[in-house]
């Protein structure tokens, strides 16, 4: 069966990773994370003394971008592949506010965008992925079959990211998460380099009151008419 390439791009917390990795387990096809690799890089930057409430040194980030190795790895009894930064496993690590405070300036750095791009499509060459992240459909993979741009309202996404980091044990408050949010969205639409926006082909999926079982339903119905060539 022809195996396509699929995207799915759209703001924070809107259930994009759900729904890619739904795909990739239904299809038998590959998940690739690519925010996880964007946190990663900010997790090595906040353990070097890069970045801090009171510091950024982009220059110092660009020097050493070389000695940052990133790396996907799958064990039978994890549900998903886990992120692994300079050989270490870090994918509950990057998943905190902290990181999630500074993901989104570490992201507007050029540099450190074409080197996780060109990691990105090298994974693309496999066929059979679903990439999920906010550039794969406009930069990364600008001819991927299947693109889906997500969305849903600021309130609702803040609600399921509080309720996701509470229920692993994180003590946040309510209004610093939908902060976050909100300022993740100003800073990855806004940026000069990739800004997150919707692809020009790109189906666009509000899930503010959809369930996480009908959105599957829905894009995977739209994968099944791409693998068989009906649209
Ligand atoms: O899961 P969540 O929506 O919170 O974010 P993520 O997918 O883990 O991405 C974290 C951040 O990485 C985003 O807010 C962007 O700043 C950046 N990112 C990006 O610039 N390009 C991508 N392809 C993926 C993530
Ligand atoms: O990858 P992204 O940041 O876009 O979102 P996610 O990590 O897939 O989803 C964020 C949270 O929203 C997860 O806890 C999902 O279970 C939840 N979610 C939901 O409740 N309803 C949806 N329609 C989509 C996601």
């Amino acid at each position: 069966m022809k195996k396509i390439t699929i995207a799915i791009d759209g703001y924070s917390s809107t259930g994009k990773s759900t729904v890619a990795k739904q795909l990739a387990d239904y299809l038998g096809y590959i998940y690739v994370d690519s925010g996880a690799m964007y946190r990663a890089v900010t997790l090595f930057a906040m353990q070097n003394g890069i970045i801090s409430k009171e510091n950024f040194d982009f220059e110092k980030l660009k020097k050493l971008l070389p000695s940052i190795q990133l790396e996907f790895k799958k064990k039978p009894d994890w549900s998903k592949a886990h992120i692994f930064l300079n050989g270490k496993d870090v994918e509950n690590d990057i998943r905190n506010l902290e990181v999630s405070e500074f993901v989104s300036p570490i992201a507007t750095i050029p540099e450190v965008r074409t080197k996780l791009v060109a990691q990105q499509q090298e994974m693309g060459l496999l066929k059979g992925v679903v990439m999920d992240g906010r550039d794969i459909g406009t930069v990364v993979f600008p001819n991927a079959e299947l693109k889906i741009f997500m969305n849903a309202s600021a309130e609702k996404r803040a609600e399921r990211r509080y309720k996701e980091l509470t229920d692993r044990g994180d003590s946040v408050k309510f209004k610093d998460v939908l902060r976050n949010i909100e300022e993740r969205d100003n800073i990855d639409t806004t940026r000069k380099d990739s800004p997150l926006k919707k692809a020009s082909d790109a189906i666009e999926i509000d899930n503010s009151d959809i369930n996480i079982e009908d959105q599957f339903h829905t894009v995977l119905q739209l994968a099944k008419d791409r693998i068989a060539g009906r649209v």
